[in-house]
């Protein structure tokens, strides 16, 4: 059955382009208000006329907590919140900075914690917030420590934060590759290697959608039953 998410507010840091705008497209088609936040101002704009009267748009840096301050000062209320903002580098330990092999923490997990954060004096006590991990936490694809790291913390910070905001719920999405917005700005090169292993190397021999990521967000926003949880939306990749 579909729930009807009418007069809910969904919250989406991230929701200008990719996992995120699919997922508000679903929660307006379901009736939802959304609020989309990222950084750059044409993308949102564009996003929200697509998406109508029920969107709406503040730009936001989630690696600056004032940005996030400001953000989450000029909302009302947060019934669900997904956060899938992030920029950051990948590769191996021996070839990368310290500062680039800690960007997917400063972007990535503190991002999202600090969202957090900042959102949970506004959350819903029926509502719910998912965090976006990656099945490379428990599949490295290839040699990136720091990035497997920081996504097996974030499935980690999903269940700490399920325990201490209930009866708010929180899980997280942790999807395989995906043939979307961001591989489509790597690289052709890295993306056809990239791609190429992983249909080799996932039980279904394909990758996955940004619909497909959508959908488990939706699932997760709207279970009441599910808190702490972490989805794989990934092929079966993780299995093998
Ligand atoms: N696509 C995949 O294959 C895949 C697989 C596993 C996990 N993931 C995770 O999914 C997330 C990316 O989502 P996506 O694949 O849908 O890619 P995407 O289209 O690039 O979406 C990321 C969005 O976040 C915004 N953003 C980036 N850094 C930000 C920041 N510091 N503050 C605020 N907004 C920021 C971007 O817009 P601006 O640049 O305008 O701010 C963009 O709209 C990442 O966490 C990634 O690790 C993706």
């Amino acid at each position: 059955m579909t729930q009807d998410m009418t007069g809910r507010t969904v919250v989406i840091i991230g929701g200008g382009s990719g996992i995120g705008l699919e997922v508000a497209r679903r929660a307006v088609d379901r009736g939802a208000d959304v609020v989309l936040g990222g950084r750059t101002e044409g993308k949102l704009a564009a996003a929200a006329s697509e998406l109508g009267d029920a969107a709406s748009w503040h730009t936001v840096d989630t690696t600056d907590t004032s940005s996030i301050a400001s953000f989450f000062a000029a909302l009302d209320r947060v019934d669900h919140l997904f956060t899938p903002a992030a920029s950051y580098q990948v590769g191996p330990m021996l070839e990368l900075t310290d500062e680039a092999a800690a960007s997917p923490f400063t972007s990535k997990f503190w991002g999202q914690y600090h969202a957090v954060r900042h959102a949970a004096p506004k959350l819903s006590g029926d509502g719910s917030v998912v965090l976006m991990a990656g099945a490379a936490s428990v599949r490295p694809p290839a040699p990136a420590p720091a990035y497997v790291a920081c996504n097996a913390a974030i499935e980690g910070l999903g269940r700490g934060l399920a325990l201490e905001l209930a009866p708010v719920r929180v899980n997280v999405v942790s999807p395989g590759t995906i043939d979307g917005n961001l591989w489509s700005q790597r690289p052709e090169q890295v993306r056809e290697a990239a791609f190429a292993q992983y249909r080799r190397d996932t039980l279904l021999h394909r990758l996955g959608t940004e619909g497909e990521v959508a959908d488990a967000v939706m699932f997760l926003f709207t279970n009441g039953f599910m808190t702490g949880s972490t989805l794989y939306p990934d092929g079966g990749y993780a299995l093998r």
